[in-house]
Formats: C-alpha cells, sequence, structure tokens
C-alpha cells in the first residue's frame, strides 16, 4: 500500500513539474529567446495567440504594414519599394507622400544595369547596400527584385528586371537577395508569375506550355528561393490557368511550395488578392493592396474587409475553412518576423553613406555597355582631345530617379549626365549644351516631385537648328537621349506603343550626324530601341537608369577613367517582327468574350530573345551578350577536361583569353550549349555559364567555366521531370550570343 501511495506522490510531483516547466516555457516567452531556433520560436508563438490575432498578422493594416501581436510584443512588419532604391515614407493610409525629411535615399542603378555587368559579385554588393538602406530606414521586407524574363521589348517594367535570358538573372539574382537578406531584411522577389507585360497588368490570363514555363520563367524564381534563399515572394497580377497568380495553386502551392520547398511567405501584389476561398487555399499568406491598382487609392481603412481578414473568419465559424489553414499562413509570416524584425543580431543598416554612392558608381561603371566604337572615337582624351564638346539632348538633364511607378525614389542627390560630364571635363574643354528636343517635362510620382522645370517655348525646328548649328561649331557632339520614366515608356502599368525613339530623336540624330561626323550617342533607356542611323553614328553607348551616380559613371566611360566592360542582357533587335512575340502576334493578347479578361498565349514558346534570333536566322542590331571594350581580347583555343562527360560532377571548359590592347578591361565570356540531335525541338543554343575576366594589357588569363548535368536537362513536360539526353554537345565560347571564337564537342554518356 506504501509504495502505491508512494508511486502516487511520485506522478502527483512528477505532473506539477512538467506543469510547472510548461507554464515556466511559457512564462518565459521562449518565442523570445533568440538563442532558440526559429521553428521553436514560431510555434511557441503561435501556441499563445488567438485566432483573431493570427488574422490580423495576415493582411495589411496600412499601405505598407502589416499587424504583429502587440500583446506578445511581436513587431508590425513593414514593407518598402523598391529594386533599385528605398522609398520615400507615405502617409498611414495614402499613396502621398508622408513628408519627412530624414527618407532620401542613395538610388542604384536599375537591375537591366546590374545585369549587364554579368559580375555576381556586383549584385551581392547591390544587394547589401540596398539591404542596409532599408534597414536603416526599419523596414523589414524589400519589394525586389523583379526577375521577370524580357518576352516583349515593350514592356513598361523591363526596366526593373535582368533580361531576357533565364540563366544570367538566374545567376544574377541569387547573390542580390543573399546581400539584402544578410541585413535582416528579407527580399521579397518579384512578380511570380508571367507579368512579362504592364497592358491589362490585373486581368491579363497567360497561357505557356510547361516547358517554357519551366526552362524560360520559373528559373530566376526558383534559383532565388533554392539558392538564394528568398525569405518571401510576391504574387503577381496577371493570371495563369485562370487563377490570379496571387492565389494559384498551380504557382504557389504545387511549384513554389510543393517542388521548391519554399518556406517564406507569399506576399500579394498591391491588390492582387481578388478571393476569400482562393486566398485560403491556394498559397496567399500576407494580403496587401486590396481594392487599390497597386499605384492608385482604393478603399480607405478597409482592412477588416480584405480576403484574409473578416471573410476568412467567417468562414472559419461556417466551418468552411481549417485552422490549419490559418495556422499555415501565421507561421510563415511569424517565420518572416523572427528572420527581420525580430532579428537584432543584423545590426542598423547605414543610408547614403560614401560607400552606397561608390557602389552605385562602380555598378553603373560596369554596367554600362558599349555598343559601337568606329576609328576609336572613345574614349574622349589622350592625343585626340577634343577643344569644345557639344551636349546635346534632354536625357542629359533630365532627372530620371523620379516616376517609372513604385520603383520611384526621393533621392539625396542625382548627378545628371551633363554634370557629370562637365566635372570630367574640368577646365580643359569646353562644354556646350543643346536642348536638342523636348520630351517630357513631367517630374513628378506619388508626391515626389524633381524641382526641374524643363519647360522650353521653341519650336521642334528650333530645337533642332541650335543642336545642329552648334554641332557644326564644335569639335565632337554627344547626344543623349532615349526613353524615360514617363507614361508608355519605361512606365509601370503601361507599355511603349512601338520600338522607336519618341519625341522626334532620330531626325535629329541623323541631323547632328550629318553636322559632325564626331558624334556618340548615349541611349538612356531599360528597354532595346530602334536605331535607324545606326550606320551613321560611329559611336553608341547602352547607359541604362543609373540612378544617383547617373552623371559620374558615364562620364568614367565617355572620358576613358573605366573601360566598358557591360554585356547586353538583351537582344537589340532591328524591328518589333523580329522578336518572337510580335511576329506571331503574340502580345498584348485577345480580350475574352463577354469577360475583362485578355488571354496571351506564349506562341513562341522557348524561342525568347536571341532563340528566336537563332532559329529564325535573324541578325539584331545588336545580339545578347555584345558589349565591347576600349582594350581588344584574343580568345585561344577553348579545351574540354573531357570528351566524354558521364554526367557526374561537372564539365569544364578551359579558355586562354589574352588582353593584347594598350589599356586594362574586363571581358565576359560567355559558354553556350547546343545539343546535336535533340529528340525534341530545342533553341540553337542556350547560355549555360558565364565568366568576366580582368586583364592588364599583355595579361593572359586562363577563363575556365564549368557545366553540370542540370545545365544540359531540358524540361520533359509529359513526365513533369528534367531529363539530359544522351548524345553529342558542342560548347560555344564566344565574347557574345553572336560572337562564338572557339567550339568544344563532348559527348554525354
Ligand atoms: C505595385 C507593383 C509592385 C509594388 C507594389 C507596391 O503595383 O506591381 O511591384 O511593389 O505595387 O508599391
Amino acid at each position: 500500500m506504501e509504495n502505491l501511495k508512494k508511486n502516487k506522490r511520485t506522478k502527483v510531483f512528477m505532473l506539477a513539474a512538467a506543469c510547472l516547466c510548461a507554464l515556466s516555457c511559457h512564462g518565459r516567452e521562449l518565442y523570445r529567446d533568440a538563442s532558440r531556433p526559429i521553428e521553436e520560436r514560431v510555434e511557441d508563438a503561435l501556441s499563445r495567440m488567438t485566432t483573431r490575432e493570427k488574422i490580423d498578422l495576415i493582411h495589411a493594416q496600412s499601405k505598407f504594414s502589416s499587424r504583429g501581436v502587440p500583446r506578445l510584443g511581436i513587431p508590425d512588419l513593414w514593407c518598402t519599394d523598391g529594386p533599385h532604391g528605398i522609398r520615400p515614407d507615405v502617409l498611414w493610409d495614402e499613396w502621398d507622400q508622408a513628408g519627412c525629411t530624414n527618407d532620401s535615399c542613395v538610388a542604384f542603378p536599375a537591375l537591366t544595369c546590374l545585369a549587364a555587368t554579368w559580375n555576381p559579385n556586383a549584385a551581392l554588393t547591390y544587394g547589401r547596400c540596398i539591404g542596409e538602406e532599408a534597414r536603416y530606414r526599419g523596414k523589414d521586407v524589400l519589394l525586389g527584385p523583379g526577375v521577370n524574363i524580357l518576352r516583349t521589348p515593350l514592356n513598361g517594367r523591363n526596366f526593373e528586371y535582368m533580361g531576357e535570358d533565364p540563366f544570367l538573372a538566374s545567376v544574377m539574382v541569387v547573390p542580390y537577395v543573399k546581400g539584402v537578406q544578410e541585413n535582416g531584411v528579407a527580399a521579397c522577389v518579384k512578380h511570380f508569375a508571367l507579368n512579362n507585360n504592364e497592358s491589362n497588368r490585373h486581368n491579363t490570363n497567360v497561357t505557356v506550355d510547361d516547358r517554357t514555363l519551366y526552362e524560360i520563367y520559373l528559373p530566376a524564381f526558383k534559383a532565388a528561393v533554392t539558392e538564394g534563399g528568398a525569405w518571401s515572394i510576391m504574387g503577381a497580377y496577371n493570371l495563369y490557368k485562370d487563377q490570379h497568380a496571387c492565389h494559384n495553386e498551380y504557382l504557389l502551392n504545387n511549384i513554389l511550395k510543393g517542388e521548391w520547398g519554399f518556406d517564406g511567405a507569399v506576399i500579394s501584389d498591391w491588390g492582387g488578392a481578388h478571393d476569400t476561398p482562393q486566398a485560403i487555399s491556394n498559397g496567399l499568406d500576407l494580403e496587401f493592396g486590396t481594392w487599390t491598382d497597386g499605384l492608385g487609392a482604393g478603399t480607405v481603412n478597409a482592412y477588416d474587409n480584405y480576403y484574409l481578414a473578416t471573410p476568412f473568419v467567417n468562414m472559419l465559424n461556417d466551418g468552411k475553412a481549417d485552422m490549419e489553414d490559418l495556422d499555415d499562413k501565421a507561421r510563415r509570416v511569424l517565420r518572416l518576423i523572427f528572420r527581420t524584425a525580430m532579428d537584432h543580431s543584423k545590426g542598423d543598416g547605414e543610408m547614403c553613406s560614401d560607400a552606397h554612392y561608390e557602389a552605385a558608381r562602380r555598378i553603373g561603371d560596369e554596367g554600362i555597355v558599349l555598343l559601337k566604337n568606329d576609328n576609336r572615337l572613345l574614349p574622349i582624351g589622350g592625343d585626340k582631345t577634343p577643344r569644345k564638346i557639344l551636349v546635346v539632348g534632354e536625357n542629359a538633364i533630365k532627372m530620371m530617379t523620379v516616376g517609372g511607378g513604385s520603383s520611384s525614389l526621393k533621392v539625396q542627390r542625382e548627378c545628371s549626365p551633363l554634370d557629370g560630364i562637365r566635372a570630367a571635363a574640368g577646365n580643359s574643354i569646353a562644354v556646350d549644351y543643346a536642348r536638342g528636343y523636348v520630351g517630357d517635362l513631367s517630374g513628378e510620382y506619388n508626391g515626389v516631385t524633381t524641382g526641374q522645370d524643363l519647360s522650353d517655348s521653341r519650336s521642334a525646328e528650333e530645337l533642332l537648328e541650335e543642336a545642329v548649328a552648334k554641332a557644326a561649331e564644335a569639335d565632337m557632339v554627344i547626344f543623349i537621349g532615349g526613353l524615360n520614366k514617363s507614361w508608355r515608356q519605361d512606365c509601370e502599368d503601361s507599355d511603349r506603343s512601338g520600338l522607336e525613339l519618341p519625341y522626334g530623336q532620330d531626325r535629329l540624330i541623323e541631323a547632328l550626324a550629318e553636322a559632325n561626323r564626331n558624334l556618340a550617342v548615349v541611349n538612356i533607356s531599360g528597354n532595346p530601341v530602334a536605331m535607324p542611323w545606326v550606320k551613321k553614328v560611329p559611336a553608341i553607348v547602352q547607359a541604362w537608369y543609373l540612378g544617383s551616380e547617373a552623371g559620374n559613371s558615364i562620364a568614367d566611360i565617355l572620358f576613358g577613367k573605366v573601360s566598358p566592360s557591360g554585356k547586353l542582357p538583351m537582344t537589340f533587335p532591328v524591328s518589333l517582327a523580329d522578336n518572337g512575340a510580335h511576329a506571331l502576334d503574340a502580345y498584348p493578347g485577345t480580350k475574352r468574350d463577354g469577360s475583362d479578361i485578355v488571354d496571351i498565349e506564349y506562341k513562341e514558346g522557348l524561342l525568347v530573345g536571341y532563340r528566336w534570333h537563332d532559329a529564325k536566322k535573324i541578325k539584331p542590331l545588336f545580339a545578347f551578350g555584345h558589349g565591347l571594350s576600349y582594350t581588344d581580347f584574343k580568345y585561344g583555343k577553348a579545351v574540354a577536361d573531357r570528351k566524354e562527360f558521364d554526367g557526374n560532377g561537372s564539365i569544364t571548359f578551359k579558355i586562354p583569353v589574352t588582353n593584347c590592347g594598350d589599356r586594362a578591361g574586363a571581358e565576359v565570356v560567355q559558354l553556350y550549349i547546343s545539343r546535336k540531335d535533340s529528340p525534341v525541338p530545342s533553341p540553337v543554343k542556350e547560355l549555360k555559364g558565364f565568366s568576366k575576366v580582368w586583364l592588364e594589357p599583355g595579361e593572359t588569363k586562363e577563363v575556365s567555366i564549368s557545366v553540370d548535368k542540370d545545365d544540359l536537362s531540358r524540361f520533359d513536360a509529359e513526365k513533369h521531370c528534367w531529363t539530359a539526353d544522351r548524345g553529342e554537345y558542342t560548347a560555344q565560347i564566344g565574347a557574345s550570343s553572336d560572337d562564338i571564337k572557339s567550339t568544344v564537342k563532348f559527348n554525354l554518356k
């Protein structure tokens, strides 16, 4: 009997101890303990939350924030645009400026420029710097980078993305994501997926075959998630298989969370959610911007009526939704908060530092592409230093950091091309200016204004005549034009109407070429443009939207402080008809009878960009991967480390590259793979490797590029898996997709 009592006492004691322990765990608030694994903290916090608190966690409470759990000391989550710099603060529930005086930022170059560096280290630096600015500003989620593939050169948002090739975008996005997240700031990779044009962006339903989806449009997102470890993804506005991408069972449940094992949070684009049952079941975790179009005002303070708010609670109460669905969303948002706002080990960032300006300038220097340079008109200086330069064009003076949509910024400063050129010219060269043309005078976005008054009462004729007359008197003319961030130019929520330069620039450039043969054209754009005057202009430079240091980067290149090393991340076609989507009339789609849906079918399939040009043997104006230097490079014969590749490990190609010019420079050696006798129709060649090499005059380095079986694989839509066909492959090594220097055949066994 005694033993029985003793056992009983023991059990009671153990039970009490267990309760005390549990209480102490709860009492100790394990979720606050940063030394504990995040998953434990998430579960502990979740176990303490009410249904209402979980619901409040998964939708916005203001224009750019969602509620934490105040009772538990779990902070709100703050999002900020955009991919090139940290947006100024807006009013709680408005798009308009909050009128802060401490939120001017550094504008880094647009991501087309970053892609054009073909330098993953530049992407890491970029991510670190922009992450530091976000952290300093108290932001937890950076709404970028954007990695949608350039399918049509008319897409208004291509300037925000990384070009036409999935491999280049995949390699460049990973270090950007890592750099941002080192700061305890989540990258929010966007817009997932198939948001490849802006016209009808809210109601376009995309049809694309699986192989094209997996080989062209998903890789950059997959790399960002599986290699970059992205903590959040932004759903796109458009539809796929008739479901909005922000709550899409195929893209979010099956691919992102299923196949890729994404453990982060899916955030809707602003106004991208449209349906409660779908939002509950098809993978949306955090709803923002509902009833806005992402740019314009919506229903004020509607947050309780969000699709994932009261309607969700009602469905739970009616037994039409499961608590597990809510818990999964709340878990993912908690994980995002613990990785960012509640990770106090990641420092406080910095803003507008010299290091950030230096990074912006260097990335601009490395991303500018020298397209043409006959009789070495550039760089300016040396034995042919002009006494007098005439700069012509509105883009020499127009601020480009304001406008373009949600990536618009309020910068601490922006150096214009004219200012940069004047600074570089110093006192030894006279620099005159002529407007040349009047383009777009606007300079305002969401209450941020450039403060510039670009008005000019003169007629187009007068402006042209002035520029031509001055050009005849100058030793050299630099025309700086292109596109801008205005509606139907390089601008969100609108597409361009054509490939041509606007505002009569072509006629002006032709006239300038007549007046002075020492003409260099600097095209500032985030998209390819037509150049009917290409044969009459000796030097052409592709300068992207370069941000705060634009003028200094352009001057660094024009005056030869830096030798250009950028390579095009997209094809410049001669005309729209040379682009697959347009040749097949597969853009902008057709309106569906009796509905506001516009259907687009990606009829060109895999043949995006240079893949189309190769297949149709169409010579581009300037090819994907093209970019000149002020020095010359000689390629030796490429060799492979094996003739037979069994698919294990990788096969490595070695190429000696020599700088045979008289000045230092950098070259991007590109590796394309062709497949002989492919069992299915395939592109002629595809980029599968690249390496940037810096060389002093006379220096030779052996560049090595490796590919593995995955690089050689294609997506088999029938079997829904990747497969590498046995047989003969050819590695094509070159300085551009249309400048192959050396080929090596090998067999995959
Ligand atoms: C916009 C954009 C998205 C941006 C968001 C918040 O509509 O599509 O890229 O981050 O809304 O401004």
